[in-house]
């Protein structure tokens, strides 16, 4: 298969049934995306495939053939985050950090689809991204602060 990856091509020779999170992980060495539970359940492999959000776990080789993929190594640069990434550092959001990479792809999507959400509008969008250390209510706040930059204010 082909695909793009935070702006690198690549071509693998992998199984057309091996999960996008492994070809991420295994083959490219990308280990931002996190195993959580391997059933769509958890959001820890989040990406952006063709600049939607999904479930890594979830897409088979065969589906990401040909697609463009953003992983939160290639959200932003070191030098330049993107907002959402400054936001989690401003609020401090991450405790063990496990979740986080999915967290923060969950969360840059919702803002492309809705720059100014309201409280329940994120809890819905980043409810099915799961947080075993509770950081949902920082969460909250720096998805709102990066809102915010990302509007000029
Ligand atoms: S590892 Fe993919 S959703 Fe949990
Ligand atoms: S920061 Fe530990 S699971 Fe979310």
């Amino acid at each position: 298969m082909k695909l793009t990856v935070d702006g690198t091509d690549h071509e693998v020779d992998v199984e057309a049934d091996m999960p996008l999170l492994w070809v991420l992980r295994d083959e490219l060495g990308i280990t931002g995306p996190k195993y959580g539970c391997g059933i769509a359940q958890c959001g820890a492999c989040t990406v952006h495939m063709d600049g939607v959000a999904v479930r890594s776990c979830q897409i088979p080789a065969s589906a990401a053939d040909g697609a463009e993929v953003t992983t939160i190594e290639g959200l932003g640069q070191p030098d330049a985050l993107h907002a959402v990434q400054a936001a989690w550092i401003e609020h401090q959001v991450a405790q063990c950090g496990y979740c986080q990479s999915g967290q923060i792809m969950q969360a840059a999507s919702l803002l492309e689809l809705n720059p100014d959400p309201s409280d329940e509008e994120i809890d819905r969008v980043m409810a099915g991204n799961l947080c075993r250390c509770g950081t949902y209510i920082r969460i909250r706040a720096a998805i709102h602060t990066a809102a915010a930059k990302m509007q000029g204010a």
